[in-house]
């Protein structure tokens, strides 16, 4: 999977955590060239906290460009032109201002609400018309009539409180997506001026330069953005229900599995791995480690250990030769011998080994 390498800059350091419980991450203070990185090639919009500037981000990542209306025209983000400056709504007109001070006409010692608190917890105290900011103790939150602090059940908050206006979104046209900088299957989308955090569908991840979800293994994610690990299938059979006992290791003969029973409809995720003492295969209609002579291993039997030779399965005069845990040549013991692991030699006695014979149920001669 390629990972496009895009300037992530000092965005890491400006989340800030939102009252809500959850994680929001607020833009507020991102550099125009980060702006860039987290949006789709080619998009345009307002500079933020200005009515005249746009920036135009690069098509080929290299570049954006950024430019100011004429005298006398503004930016209209939505068509992408600068207008007549009374045609045009400038979004950050009415934001540089500093809130009104709430204390202005109440009397010493009066709780008022905070107008800024998302989560409606916080209050203002007001004295000598000053405002002192405080927060309702966990769990409640403050009630605007009857100014004091309540159970949630008493008052809920309202959501145009809780959802402000996000001051990147301003600058974007409706429907702006950008990348999450740390989670490639999620992503954030401007709707009507509101961050909103968003989830690509299962087995998606978010393209950060096409601007949208694509399969997982196409999508270009945002520099640093990491796809979930895949999850740990092993416990479910081939037709996707969930199994539960003792399995051998596909990858190893000398392994094995032990998927515990599901829960809550889930199966297990994070099977027991566990491996037979040296010498020893697992065997998985006996359940057991055992001899690996008195195993069939369609594995190659180099792998795990220091033997220089050893027996090959489907045939008992074959031998393979090990170097590095793996088998790199074949050898076959003239007629009538037969290999044997054991001795590491030819020999005219035949074990019929299950590690060497085609079929599990011959028995060993011992
Ligand atoms: C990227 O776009 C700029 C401006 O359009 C152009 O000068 C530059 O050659 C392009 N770079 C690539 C790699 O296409
Ligand atoms: C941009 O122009 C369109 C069409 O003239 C207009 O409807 C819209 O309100 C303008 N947008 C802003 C933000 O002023
Ligand atoms: C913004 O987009 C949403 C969803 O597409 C739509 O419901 C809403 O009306 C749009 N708002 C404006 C101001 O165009
Ligand atoms: C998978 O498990 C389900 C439920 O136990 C069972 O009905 C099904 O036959 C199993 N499929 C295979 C291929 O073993």
């Amino acid at each position: 999977m390629n990972t496009m390498k895009r300037a992530s800059g000092i965005l890491s350091l400006l989340f800030v955590a939102s009252a809500l419980g959850s994680v929001v991450e607020d833009f507020e203070y991102l550099e125009v060239s980060d702006m860039c990185g987290l949006l789709p090639l080619g998009t345009n919009f307002l500079r933020p906290n200005t009515c005249d500037n746009w920036v135009s981000c690069a098509s080929n990542l290299t570049v954006f460009e950024q430019g100011t209306c004429a005298s006398g025209l503004y930016y209209n983000k939505t068509t992408g032109r600068c207008a007549n400056a009374a045609s045009v709504t400038c979004p950050y007109n009415d934001v540089a201002t500093e809130p009104a001070n709430v204390c202005a006409n109440e009397i010493d010692g009066a709780f008022v609400m905070d107008p800024t608190s998302r989560t409606c917890r916080g209050y203002i105290l007001c004295k000598n018309r000053k405002q002192i900011k405080a927060n309702c103790p966990n769990e409640l939150v403050f009630h605007p009539t009857s100014r004091s602090c309540v159970y949630q059940t008493q008052y809920t908050c309202p959501e145009t409180q809780t959802k402000t206006a996000s001051p990147t979104c301003r600058a974007l046209t409706n429907g702006t997506r950008l990348a999450h900088p740390k989670q490639c299957v999620q992503y954030y989308e401007c709707d009507d001026e509101i961050l909103h955090e968003r989830s690509c569908p299962a087995q998606m991840a978010y393209d950060s330069a096409r601007g949208r979800c694509v399969d997982m293994d196409a999508a270009e994610c945002y520099e640093g953005a990491v796809l979930p690990e895949p999850e740990n299938t092993f416990c479910l059979n081939e037709t996707g229900y969930a199994r539960v006992g003792y399995f051998a290791d596909e990858e190893s003969c000398s392994q094995y599995y032990i998927c515990a029973e599901p829960v809550a409809n889930k199966h297990d995720t994070e099977p027991k791995h566990m491996s037979c003492p040296l010498g020893q295969y697992f065997d998985s209609e006996k359940l057991s480690c055992r001899d690996r002579m008195n195993v069939r291993c369609r594995l190659d039997r180099c792998i795990g250990t220091n033997m220089a030779y050893v027996n090959v399965d489907g045939n008992c005069q074959a031998y393979g030769r090990c170097s590095g845990g793996l088998t790199v040549s074949m050898g076959h013991c003239p007629s009538g011998y037969y290999f044997d692991e054991r001795s590491q030699g030819c020999s005219q006695t035949n074990y019929h080994y299950i590690a060497c014979s085609a079929q599990v149920s011959v028995p060993t001669e011992e």
